[in-house]
């Protein structure tokens, strides 16, 4: 059986560093593009990653390079191209800039890799998979972003910090855009079933549900040269080994909703079955009066989004 082609656009620190867990994880052969102006930058960090291989114990071919041709028939791709936040900057303030990127990697993917599933994880997020859609063209099962799975990550890890219980009893599920808007939905975060609002107090609850919300931002701030990465594209590596092993995994994605929570045609964070097909199926749940009231927020700060990015791109 040929192993999964995995391409993933950007080799900078978002796009590597999913190299190399997908890498660990043996999901596939990877290759790593990035613009030509990198030279060989790629290809360094490619040969790097599978230096590491025999100490690690990974069967993987890594490849870097700057030629879409090399990434010819790609069964998943990931696209991080992009500039990231500095200090100060809202995702929203990177909109022109990574969709004229964006653009450009979609015609590139639709060109080379024709029958790929394809992973958004740049910035603004919900708006640059609605972007990626468009260029290729694709099913829409087949194109979705990477959101939901970092920021459910960072509300399980401020939640078990916060009860001193193992991340890997906190489960949680969170809608909406990627950005302040963003809805940890309360009533689905539980610790091995056990309601959250059981074990803490409703201010504490609250305040990790903002920190959740403010959580890109709270590591820029932090990093000062840019953003996150490690959670990123461990959240990114999840979502691709759904789809290479065909997990069927429940997760939250960027998905696009038309009849669906009534969105009428967005691409907004919702829990999807993830595998091999892409997204095979959202699923729509019954929210609380506060819970669709703030899902409706979010859904709105996201048609403005995309509504600033079809102005500017024409
Ligand atoms: C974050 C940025 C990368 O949430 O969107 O960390």
């Amino acid at each position: 059986m040929r192993r999964a082609k995995i391409t993933i656009v950007g080799a900078g620190n978002v796009g590597a560093t999913t190299a190399h867990w997908c890498a660990a994880a043996e999901l596939g052969d990877i290759v790593l593009l990035d613009i030509p102006q990198m030279e060989t930058m790629p290809a360094g960090k490619a040969l790097d990653l599978m230096q590491a291989s025999p100490i690690v114990g990974f069967d993987s071919q890594i490849t870097g390079t700057t030629n879409y041709d090399d990434t010819a028939n790609s069964d998943v791709v990931v696209v991080t191209a992009g500039i990231p936040r500095k200090p100060g900057m809202s995702r929203d303030d990177l909109l022109k800039t990574n969709a004229g990127i964006v653009g450009n990697v979609a015609e590139q993917i639709k060109r080379s890799s024709p029958q790929a599933v394809v992973i958004v994880v740049s910035n603004p997020l919900d708006a640059m998979v609605q972007r990626a859609a468009m260029v290729t063209g694709f099913p829409k099962n087949r194109v979705f972003g990477q959101a939901g799975v970092l920021d459910t990550a960072r509300y399980r890890t401020f939640l078990a910090m916060e009860l001193g219980v193992s991340v890997e009893d906190v489960q949680a599920m969170l809608l909406g855009g990627h950005g302040d808007t963003m809805v940890p939905l309360r009533s689905a975060a539980t610790v091995s079933g056990i309601p959250i609002s059981q074990l803490i107090a409703p201010e504490r609850f609250e305040a990790i549900i903002e920190r959740t919300r403010q959580g890109g931002g709270e590591i820029v701030s932090l990093l000062k040269t840019g953003s996150a990465y490690y959670a990123p594209a461990a959240a990114t590596t999840q979502m691709v080994e759904a789809i290479v092993r065909d997990k069927k995994r429940l997760l939250p994605a960027a998905a696009y909703c038309d009849k669906e929570y009534g969105v009428g045609g967005y691409y907004v964070g919702v829990p999807v079955i993830l595998g091999a097909n892409g997204i095979e199926k959202i699923i729509e749940l019954d929210l609380t009066a506060t819970e669709k009231a703030e899902f409706q927020n979010s859904v709105d700060a996201v048609k403005g989004l995309v509504e600033a990015m079809n102005k500017l791109t024409g």
